[in-house]
């Protein structure tokens, strides 16, 4: 485990710095924004997403017996920090006191303490663009057939399909809906995992592989996905808010339905463990390079933030 936080860190830090170069700064009449957009997203956050970005990129180049290249790293890492720009807009609008009103995110205050309301609304709007220019650069992604598929696999993966969708049954349903576990699952996948798996997808866009093999890792990460949720939702419970950096027990004061609620905590742990698992035994069917999928997916479950 130490190595995986190891290598995850690595991976941060250089997300982290295309972050720096690329985000826009400087001393306009709009530099609030530019501010709100980089104090929510440089030096914070696990990242995962960008590791399951890269790291499923260099899986697919070992599987293949292709050499893995500096450009397809390069241009892994500019997805990836791009995959993060949006994660970062969809927590910074999350948190907004018509969502869920939480004021601290990644261990300050959430942007719209730190800044104010309309920032963190248009800061997150900023992001979610900023990302799909980062994407469509013709400088950063050199194949056009490559750019468009990324973007529309990713707009379809966090617009009404997908993220934003989830966030919406989220918000509207409550713990007293009466919803069964299959409509738990479905706002649990649209809201974080389809995200997720569009880190796997993207990767077997720009690494150029074959259905089959594209296919299974997708599988793959959308179990990482809603494993990766049910572990958020149980430590809302019983997480350290020190530790995780955002409020706890904000499920119970929102009346947010998820398998926690459900279930109760043993249950959903056991579920979260069953889909990691599911998770483990579709990458284990590959005979090499599977050491970091498997880190990152026993993680997701087995992590304290
Ligand atoms: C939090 O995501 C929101 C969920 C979808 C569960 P992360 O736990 O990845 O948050 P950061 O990026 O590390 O802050
Ligand atoms: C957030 O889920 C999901 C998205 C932002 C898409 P949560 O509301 O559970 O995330 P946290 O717990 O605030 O990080
Ligand atoms: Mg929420
Ligand atoms: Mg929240
Ligand atoms: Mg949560």
């Amino acid at each position: 485990m130490i190595d995986f936080i190891d290598k995850l860190k690595k991976n941060s830090h250089v997300i982290d710095q295309f972050l720096d170069n690329h985000l826009p700064s400087g001393d306009n009449l709009n530099s609030k924004l530019f501010k709100a957009m980089r104090y929510s997203s440089i030096n914070s956050g696990k990242k995962i997403r960008a590791y399951l970005v890269v790291e499923s990129g260099k899986f697919l180049s070992i599987i293949n017996n292709q050499k893995f290249s500096k450009s397809e790293y390069d241009e892994l890492v500019a997805v990836a920090s791009a995959i993060e720009a949006i994660h970062t807009y969809s927590l910074i609008h999350d948190d907004l006191p018509a969502m869920d009103n939480s004021s601290t995110r990644r261990g300050k205050p959430s942007s719209h303490i730190k800044f104010d309301t309309h920032t963190a609304i248009l800061a997150g709007d900023a992001l979610l663009s900023w990302a799909f220019q980062i994407i469509a650069d013709c400088s950063l992604i050199r194949d056009p057939r490559k750019r468009s598929e990324i973007c529309y696999v990713l707009a379809k993966a966090i617009g009404p399909y997908g993220m934003v969708g989830g966030q919406q049954a989220d918000m509207d349903l409550n713990t007293k809906s009466s919803l069964g576990l299959e409509q738990i699952e479905w706002i649990q996948n649209n809201k974080t995992g389809a995200l997720i798996s569009s880190c796997s997808h993207v990767a077997s866009i720009l690494l150029n592989v074959n259905y089959k093999q594209k296919e299974k890792l997708i599988n793959y990460a959308s179990n990482v996905g809603l494993a990766f949720q049910i572990a958020d939702d149980l430590l809302d419970k019983e997480g350290d808010e020190i530790v995780m950096g955002k409020p706890i027990m904000q499920d119970d004061k929102n009346e947010t339905p998820n398998f926690v609620t459900i279930l109760g905590r043993e249950k959903a742990a056991q579920k979260a463990l069953e889909v990691s698992k599911a998770a483990i035994s579709i990458i284990q069917n590959f005979q090499h390079g599977t050491e970091n999928l498997v880190s990152l997916a026993k993680y997701t479950v087995n992590r304290n933030y």
